[in-house]
């Protein structure tokens, strides 16, 4: 037999050719159009897995210890200097500036404008009870605590009350399912057990607790801006001046937008809109809402029972998740501080602010049903 070395040498030639090209076409491309995507299309946030901030420490009733007590102490300190919080907020506030409701304002072209947009993509954190087929989605300081520690329940009761967990003492509840019931994705649920159909999905329950946007922006700001804030700039460098806050985050929020990259520091996650998280942009409709109580053995609980049951959890379980409940009350509850109340008032009575409000939540009051501040 004649060996032809030329073609030989063509044809392998052409096979590396047509090799890199596939290489370069698997690997290069997509990472490309991928990046191209983001700069367009300006949404994607991939949940950082190495993030120190983003591995979520509950804070239940903790015991007392050194740490916590000065926390407290600092606390108190912070939420009681009524004189320097008056003194910062004690100009008078302008007239709005959009004369019509929060439709003519959001709604339309004008509403790219004035509004923050729906759905943007910023974290998901899930936690599961496969056995009942349950999911929640937690949100910092939209009842996250309460809900992972019943997620956590749930999830394996026996051995929960085997080894004498309690709410309560929710860090080492937290620890005893960290790392088996958390996804960062709805996506992630649904290959792990396998819900790709539209029945399955029914069968299965996505919970999200959702809170009014001005009280949750409220019980965030002075939380992270007055009761402790964190490093010297903190809260945009506003100190607590919350008109300053409130301009300068919307300010923050667009530029972020235009420039089609979201940051999260650790200020911003608690002041981006709700409808940002859990997936909605894909998975608004599967989503059952509930809504925030301050006081989770109430309101909460008739709902949340309500669709226990649904899922057949058995009445025992139930029952030990409302004693549970009852017993325990979270430390950072910003409820009643007279800082609280202070910064209410200025909000619920400036239309100013509440413009600036209603132009960041838009799609929190319309998407998770919240009736708009009044005037709007
Ligand atoms: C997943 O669900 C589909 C459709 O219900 C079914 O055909 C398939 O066998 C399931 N796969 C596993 C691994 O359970
Ligand atoms: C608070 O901030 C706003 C906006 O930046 C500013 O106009 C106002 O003068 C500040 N108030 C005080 C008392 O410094």
């Amino acid at each position: 037999m004649v060996v032809n070395w030329s073609v030989i040498r063509k044809l392998m030639v052409a096979a590396f050719l047509l090799f890199t090209s596939i290489i370069c076409l698997v690997d290069f491309l997509p990472r490309h159009m991928e990046k191209g995507y983001t700069t367009i299309a300006a949404q994607i946030i991939k949940p950082r897995a190495d993030d120190r901030e983003d591995i979520f420490i509950p804070k239940f009733k903790r015991y007392h210890d050194s740490q916590t007590e000065k926390e407290r102490l600092k606390s108190e300190q912070n939420l009681g200097r009524m004189d320097l919080i008056r003194k910062a907020n004690s100009d008078p506030l302008p007239q709005r500036i959009f004369k019509g409701n929060a439709k003519e304002m959001c709604s339309g072209k004008k509403g790219e404008e004035f509004c923050i947009p729906k759905f943007k993509q910023l974290e998901t954190r899930i936690r599961v009870a496969n056995n009942y087929k349950l999911m929640t989605c937690i949100i910092q300081k939209s009842m996250s605590t309460v809900m992972t520690a019943i997620m956590c329940y749930l999830f394996n009761e026996n051995e929960f009350t085997a080894a004498g967990r309690e709410f309560a003492r929710e860090c080492t509840a937290v620890r005893f399912c960290q790392g088996k019931n958390e996804f960062p994705q709805v996506l992630g649920v649904r290959k792990g057990y396998n819900i790709s159909t539209k029945a399955e999905t029914k069968k299965w329950k996505f919970t999200m607790i959702t809170r009014d946007p001005v009280d949750r922006f409220l019980s965030g700001y002075v939380d992270k801006c007055i009761r402790y804030p964190h490093g010297g700039g903190y809260c945009n460098g506003c100190h607590r001046n919350m008109t300053c806050f409130i301009l300068s985050e919307y300010d923050r929020i667009k530029s972020q937008l235009s420039r089609g990259h979201l940051f999260r520091s650790f200020e911003d996650r608690h002041f981006f809109p709700q409808n940002w998280r859990c997936d909605l942009h894909k998975e608004y409709s599967n989503y059952r809402f509930l809504r925030y109580s301050s006081d989770p053995s109430e309101t909460l609980l008739d709902d949340l029972i309500e669709i226990l049951h649904e899922q057949n959890v058995p009445d025992s379980s139930i029952q030990f998740i409302q004693n549970q409940l009852t017993l325990s009350r979270t430390v950072h509850s910003t409820v009643q501080s007279e800082a609280r109340t202070f910064y209410e008032q200025r909000l619920r009575s400036s239309p100013f602010l509440l413009e600036y409000i209603v132009r960041i939540f838009y799609y929190d009051y319309t998407l998770l049903n919240y009736p708009f501040p009044e005037g709007f």
